[in-house]
């Protein structure tokens, strides 16, 4: 028999077998609310989308570009970094990636050995642990509950057996919404600076917070590696553009990484990213929407018995305990799914440890849906 590699063999996104799911349920005519999708409704902004069909129609023939990104974007993302938290990151740090996605192959594979051990919160995002796997990297899960705000902190890593090479931080975290509070940041980044822990912070739901301040490691780290993406915030999932903001020591391994694994990001895509930071009256109605659903899934959830939830203070998603409902989520949301017609996500994607008992709501869509939600929640509670 020829071999499979043991690498090719992680577990797959939970999400996408109830996309598949739902969507099968609406090809037989049923209606179905998406509250499982971790991605804006809404596309580009317009301006952008302006500025793309201008180029398509020019002269350039959008050929590679440099491995780190057009010299433009990097210049204007480190614009952004002054604009938004008064930190000075020089452009030569920024390296565009394809989506963080991307980026999180180029940074672990820059920072981490086969068989080095990297911490991260369970629950968390699932790809984090799945591409260290395949990269031969120990994920160590950090069981983060309600009382930790659902973050890993300094005390949770002085428990383990011995320190990590690595810390993985989402801040705003998926599917919590938990934002790591600028002290408890602080404390992190020094700690892993002192202590040799490459620190990676995720900071792809920087810009969607309510109320709270998301802080940068770009601002209190220089050995930590940043990724951002423009899935989320700047609404462009598809285009599949990301960023890293990368420590001194890094830039030439990463780049010489990137020129071999990608050569460059796709070419189109930067140059709507160039245009997206100008749309920001778009994007702040976006914000302003999600701050509105989120509003209406806080209050209304409760209604039909959902009443313990995670910090949601950033994101577009609540992660709502369910162990009160007596049913593992996995059933739980099928049956949502299939009798209400609402599709989530059972936490299982996010927590082997406790995630049977949580399930994540998205408010990445339109306030209509999450009130329609609420509604035949509570219709389908009432049917018991
Ligand atoms: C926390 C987190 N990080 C990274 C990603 C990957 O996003 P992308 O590759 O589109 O930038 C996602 C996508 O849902 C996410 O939730």
């Amino acid at each position: 028999m020829i071999k499979v590699a043991k690498r090719a063999l992680v577990p797959p996104f939970i999400v996408m077998d109830v996309m598949r799911e739902a969507a099968a349920l609406e090809a037989a005519g049923r209606s179905i609310i998406h509250l499982e999708v971790g991605q804006p409704s809404t596309g580009i902004p317009q301006a952008a989308a302006k500025q793309v069909a201008r180029i398509v129609g020019g002269d350039d023939p959008l050929g590679y570009t440099l491995a780190s990104g057009l010299p433009a974007l990097r210049s204007r993302i480190a614009r952004h970094y002054r604009d938004m938290y008064g930190a000075d990151v020089a452009a030569e740090r920024i390296f565009v990636t394809t989506g963080s996605s991307g980026g999180f192959v180029l940074a672990f594979l820059s920072a981490f050995e086969a068989g080095d051990r990297v911490a991260l919160a369970a629950p968390g995002y699932p790809a984090y642990r799945h591409i260290l796997t395949s990269l031969g990297v120990v994920a160590e899960l950090i069981e983060v509950d309600a009382a930790a705000r659902y973050q890993p902190t300094v005390a949770h890593l002085k428990k383990l057996p011995r320190l990590p090479e690595g810390l993985i931080v989402g801040s705003p975290a998926n599917p919590t919404g938990s934002v790591i509070l600028p002290d408890a940041f602080r404390e992190l980044a020094a700690f892993c600076d002192t202590n040799g822990i490459r620190l990676i912070s995720d900071e792809i739901y920087h810009g969607i917070t309510f109320g709270v301040t998301a802080t940068t490691a770009a601002g209190v780290s220089d050995t930590a590696i940043v990724v951002n993406s423009f899935s989320k915030y700047f609404s462009m999932t598809g285009w599949r553009l990301g960023w890293l903001v990368v420590p001194e020591d890094l830039k030439r391994p990463l780049e010489c990484l990137a020129q071999n694994l990608f050569i460059a990001p796709p070419a189109i895509s930067q140059h709507a990213g160039i245009a997206v930071f100008d749309c920001r009256a778009e994007l702040e109605a976006n914000v302003a929407r999600y701050a509105r659903n989120r509003e209406v899934l806080l209050r209304r959830l409760p209604e039909s018995g959902f009443t313990h939830f995670a910090p949601a203070d950033g994101a577009f998603y609540i992660y709502a305990d369910i162990s009160g409902f007596g049913e593992d989520a996995a059933a739980f949301c099928k049956r949502m799914l299939n009798e209400a017609g609402v599709a989530t996500t059972p936490g299982t994607d996010f927590d082997p440890f406790h995630g049977h008992h949580f399930v994540r709501f998205s408010f990445a869509g339109s306030t209509a849906d999450m009130e329609e939600a609420c509604t035949r929640l509570v219709n389908w509670r009432a049917q018991g």
